[in-house]
């Protein structure tokens, strides 16, 4: 991983934490609950991988737990650490490669957001990345990932849907378009863009590629069984627990899967 790895996406942190900032406090809450549950013990440590300025990683500190993001990008490292103590919050930052990384002590509770999965993009990315998390998980540990499964239907290409959303100086209007889809590979191009307006300063607009890989539920499934981790359970967006057996699909929109060590 070169040490100062950059996606232009992220070029400024702060304009994505409010673009992509969006309170998610109650699901977040309600995901360590079901996770407690599973693991019957209390989740104390927790850690959010592919953390980027720290969403999730603030409400996981906010709810009194020992709140650690991993990420690539040493300058969404820094602005997570920065808001989380702007908002009383105490976090851990650390900077590693989420198909390969060592914490100081395991974590009761990992939890990948927003697709960050589907960054992997590589063959055996996946069940490298799962193995990684299995080693930082405490015994009975869970493991919930926020994702979209492929197949990627074609109504779904080229659609516009930007929001926008300001706090204090910035205001950003932010959109994430699917371009292309390759079916073979799964491969999914995308167009993310950022329309950035701070006071006193001039516009700055960040308009990007991404890559995804949109895994099918088979395959996904198939590196969950190459894993140390087992399938715990599957919900919906809305958090009602779904049948681990339906066939889901990009359609479905994102799911959360927890895996268990
Ligand atoms: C879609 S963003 C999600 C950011 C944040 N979790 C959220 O919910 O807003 C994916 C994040 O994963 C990070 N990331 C991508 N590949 C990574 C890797 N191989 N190792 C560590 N972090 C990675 C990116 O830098 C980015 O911050």
């Amino acid at each position: 991983m070169p040490p100062d790895f950059t996606d232009p996406l992220y070029a400024d942190p702060d304009a994505y934490d409010v673009a992509y900032g969006w309170d998610s406090s109650a699901e977040t809450a309600a995901l360590v609950g079901h996770a407690a549950q599973r693991r019957g013990r209390p989740i104390r440590r927790a850690l959010e991988i592919g953390c980027g300025p720290g969403r999730v990683l603030r409400e996981l500190a906010a709810l009194g737990l020992d709140a650690i993001g991993l990420d690539r990008e040493p300058a969404l490292l820094e602005c997570a650490a920065r808001r989380a103590r702007e908002c009383g919050l105490t976090v851990t930052t650390q900077l590693g490669d989420m198909r390969d990384f060592v914490l100081d002590a395991p974590v009761d509770f990992a939890i990948c957001p927003l697709n960050g999965v589907c960054d992997l993009t590589g063959d055996g990315d996946l069940v490298r990345h799962f193995t990684a998390v299995a080693a930082n998980l405490s015994p009975g540990g869970i493991y919930a990932i926020e994702m979209s499964f492929g197949p990627v239907e074609k109504q779904f290409l080229g659609a516009p849907a930007p929001w926008r959303r300001s706090q204090g100086d910035l205001s950003v209007e932010a959109d994430w378009r699917l371009l292309d889809v390759d079916a073979e590979t799964g491969l999914a191009g995308y167009e993310a863009s950022l329309h950035i307006a701070r006071a006193g300063a001039a516009p700055r607009r960040i308009v990007c590629r991404h890559v995804h890989r949109k895994w099918d539920q088979p395959q996904f499934y198939r590196a969950i069984a190459d894993s140390p981790l087992v399938l715990a359970a599957m919900h919906a967006g809305d958090l009602t627990p779904l049948d681990p057996a339906r066939r889901l699909t990009y359609a479905d929109d994102n799911v959360f899967v927890f895996l268990q060590r």
